[in-house]
């Protein structure tokens, strides 16, 4: 009994009887408010608990000779398909001219829409359907003196044909994880004395209009909250045969989510320069867009991560606790507020 007493003084929350206590509507009022905004701040605490935070690391990268994916989706309103080549090649010395397999073309019309036809049709009695069998098949349409249909009714009147459109090229590239460059150019390309060359004897150097929307540009898959920076824009040329070059850092990255997958791709900065391009060497500058990508010997690693149960706890702790005691103090100042005018009130009245 002794001791019972003696641990009583130890009590942080003496009690009142509960005979000196009232209630009072100004009181429900501040609790009922207190309690929803309680209820609100709980909530959205247990909203950012749980979501995942990511923890960014970095590393000089050390793994070397994978392959490295680049997404394309482009267009190109005023450069029919015909006409476009797409080329890649690196320092390694590899060169993937007018890019067959996994790139595709499609033709687009005067307002951007795509012209024909997944419909079936019977293979292959025009040029046109030599030409539509082999986009349907991921591959570039080359040498059209080799295939007859295209030799009988005349390649270049099918140029002549396209010359309003546009073209969407979308699919990817595979290329060497070493710096390089894959362009859109107008015109044939072929090596000639050891230089990239395009041929453009067929266009009229200021026909060229070189006005580009880059959809999606990646290299590698994308992980959540990834940024590439080029996505949606929109480029204008301004004036005819315009070249583009778009510089470009690749930095390798690796996401590790909460469940153990390991993502490994690539972000990338860039840097666009224009100029508008007047001569046919590589050097001179050739109309076009081109894209120049670097490999940063940096690595960023990205972990996701749980948030911490106990940091979760404390601030729930003080959600409840603060707003019991701001809860307390509005209430007494009401009350005590309310008690000095009746006072007031009273007095006047008795006066
Ligand atoms: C290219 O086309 C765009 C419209 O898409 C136009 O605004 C621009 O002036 C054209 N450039 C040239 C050089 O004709």
């Amino acid at each position: 009994m002794e001791a019972l007493g003696k641990l009583k003084q130890f009590d942080a929350y003496p009690k009142t009887l509960e005979d000196f206590r009232v209630k009072t509507c100004g009181g429900a009022t501040v609790t009922i408010v207190s309690g929803l905004l309680m209820l609100l701040l709980f909530l959205s605490e247990l909203q950012y608990y749980l979501t995942t935070e990511v923890h960014p690391e970095l590393y000089v990268d050390k793994s070397r000779g994978d392959k490295l994916k680049i997404n394309i989706d482009v267009y190109f309103p005023h450069m029919p398909c015909a006409y476009l080549s797409i080329d890649a090649m690196d320092v390694a010395g590899e060169q993937q001219l007018d890019v067959e397999h996994n790139l595709f073309k499609q033709r687009l019309d005067k307002d951007g829409i795509p012209v024909s036809s997944e419909a079936e049709r019977h293979c292959c009695n025009t040029c046109e359907d030599v030409r539509e069998a082999y986009r349907r098949r991921g591959w570039a349409f080359k040498n059209p003196d080799t295939i007859e249909q295209c030799r009988r009714e005349g390649f270049s009147q099918k140029m002549q044909e396209q010359k309003n459109e546009g073209c969407q090229v979308y699919g990817f590239l595979e290329v060497n994880k070493v710096a390089g460059n894959f362009h859109f150019a107008p015109g044939k390309s072929f090596q000639q004395s050891h230089v990239h060359v395009h041929d453009l004897q067929s266009f009229g150097l200021d026909n060229i209009n070189m006005t580009h929307y880059i959809r999606h540009l990646s290299f590698g898959e994308d992980y959540p909250g990834i940024v590439n920076p080029l996505d949606r824009t929109n480029v204008t040329a301004p004036q005819a045969s315009m070249m583009f070059q778009y510089f470009v850092k690749v930095v390798p990255t690796v996401y590790m989510k909460v469940d153990g997958e390991v993502l490994r791709t690539n972000q990338f900065s860039v840097t666009r320069h224009e100029k508008v391009a007047n001569g046919l060497m590589g050097d001179q500058g050739l109309p076009g867009v081109f894209v120049l990508y670097e490999l940063s010997p940096m690595m960023v690693k990205l972990t996701e991560k749980h948030r911490s149960f106990t940091h979760f706890l404390t601030g729930v702790c003080a959600i409840i606790g603060g707003m019991f005691t701001v809860a307390g103090l509005i209430d007494s100042l009401i009350y005590h507020s309310a008690r000095a005018i009746q006072k007031k009130i009273d007095l006047g009245k008795t006066t």
